[in-house]
């Protein structure tokens, strides 16, 4: 296992390129899976988890080869319908292959993902959709068993709070289903439109782009995918966090700052100054920041992905910063290894409070899962004096090239065998 070593108190300064989104890349490569072909998908970022769900897709007899950022992937040959508790259990979003081999194969088995580190993270509403849909679905020696008899049938899907892999799974399902389908409360998070361009691409007909309530009328076949992933909202938001830790100033480049209007609005009010242009977001820190207060909520508001690096930010904060988290229910787990680093924190029900110190010390701590890891790099770029980071394995799920990227802006990290 490998482990983080950051000599902390050292300005940002330079420009970091941002990488296409995990969540937008995981459901595209799923998606694949429903009609035969090659299918190209640009910008597709070199991940733990991206490699996890094409090893997925290799057992189940897909084919696919990368050129630079390019994804290409064959589904002519699907021999398989089963995704192993092996696979499922390293990643829950193995789950987004459910609804697009119950489209085409008319049968799925799926490992149930099992609880995980920032909360129990059930998957009954994509149960529930697909049931919905017609779908026969039993649970036999902890796999989803998923049947149809001949085809799916559209039907109305309701999720009590708006599911982001909830929504690309029954939108997934319901391209080819018999008749209209419609979401109602569905996510609208930037990478469910993704999904949604890509399906439109291949011939799918979707209507409420966007919205909360999206209506598929399903077709009897589709055509092979051109797609492009959208930028890492989470990882451009890591970066100006960043920055706001550290100090200095970056260009954050090849991003989408519409993607990010709760954070930007936020990190403004600290009293950072962040300046868009295009695809890019220039941020920089001038005095010490504000302390702002934060509730995650579906998008378009504050990103639950963001919630433990903006409290890293507000540990350095002048003043009292509340931090509410209501999308899961155990995603404080950083907060005990910011405390270590000297941070001030209470916890309070699904409420951080959090009282604004001057500087944070380096400590040994370590990562819980990926967006925890993120929250202790960005603390770690602002102590004084050494942190060492271990399990970053977490990281290597979701960020490209983190310790490349932070050394080009002249942080003082690197990765050594633990
Ligand atoms: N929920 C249910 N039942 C379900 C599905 C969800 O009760 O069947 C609840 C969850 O427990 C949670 C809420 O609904 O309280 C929202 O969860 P959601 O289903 O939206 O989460 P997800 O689809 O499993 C995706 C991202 C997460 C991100 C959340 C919230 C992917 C692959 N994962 O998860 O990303 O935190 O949406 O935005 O898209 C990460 O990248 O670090 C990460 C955890």
């Amino acid at each position: 296992m490998d482990k983080l070593i950051i000599e902390g108190a050292h300005k940002l300064q330079g420009e970091v390129r941002i990488s296409g989104a995990k969540n937008a890349a995981l459901p595209l490569i799923a998606a694949t899976l429903l009609t035969p072909g090659w299918h190209v998908i640009h910008n597709v970022p070199d991940l733990r988890d991206t490699r996890t769900i094409l090893a997925l897709l290799e057992t189940l007899g897909a084919e696919w080869k990368k050129e630079g950022t390019t994804l290409l992937i064959n589904t002519d040959s699907l021999n398989k319908f089963e995704a192993s508790y092996d696979l499922v259990k390293t990643m829950r979003a193995s789950i987004l292959v459910l609804g697009p081999l119950l489209a085409r194969l008319g049968k799925a088995r799926v490992s149930l993902p099992g609880g995980c580190a920032i909360g129990a993270r059930p998957i009954d509403f994509h149960l529930q959709g697909l049931n919905n849909m017609g779908a026969n679905l039993a649970l036999e020696d902890g796999y989803v068993e998923a049947s149809v008899v001949t085809r799916l049938m559209g039907g109305t899907v309701y999720f009590d709070i708006p599911s982001v892999t909830g929504t690309e799974n029954i939108l997934m399902a319901a391209v080819l289903a018999k008749g209209e389908t419609v979401i109602k409360n569905a996510a609208r998070e930037p990478e469910v439109t993704n999904l949604v361009d890509m399906l439109t691409s291949m011939g799918a007909r979707i209507k409420g782009r966007d919205s909360d309530r999206l209506i598929i009328r399903g077709v009897k076949s589709l055509k092979p995918a051109v797609v492009t992933t959208i930028p890492d909202r989470i990882e451009t938001g890591t970066y100006l966090i960043a920055v706001g830790t550290a100090g200095g100033e970056a260009n954050v480049t090849h991003c989408n700052p519409a993607h990010l209007p709760a954070l930007l609005e936020k990190l403004r009010a600290s009293g950072l100054s962040i300046k868009e242009s295009g695809d890019s977001i220039l941020v920089s820190r001038q005095a010490r920041v504000q302390s702002i207060d934060i509730k995650t909520q579906p998008y378009p508001g504050f990103p639950t992905d963001l919630q433990a690096q903006l409290m890293s930010l507000m540990s350095l904060a002048n003043g009292l910063s509340v931090v509410s988290e209501t999308i899961f229910e155990n995603r404080f787990m950083h907060v005990a290894e910011l405390k270590r680093m000297g941070a001030e924190i209470k916890i309070n029900g699904n409420s951080a409070i959090i009282k604004g110190i001057e500087q944070l010390k380096g400590a040994r701590v370590m990562a819980t899962d990926l967006r925890a890891s993120a929250s202790l790099v960005v603390a770690g770029l602002a102590a004084r004096g050494v942190t060492e980071i271990s399990r970053i394995y977490h990281l290597e799920r979701g960020y490209e090239d983190m310790v490349g990227k932070l050394q080009a802006l002249g942080a003082k990290v690197h990765k050594e065998k633990e």
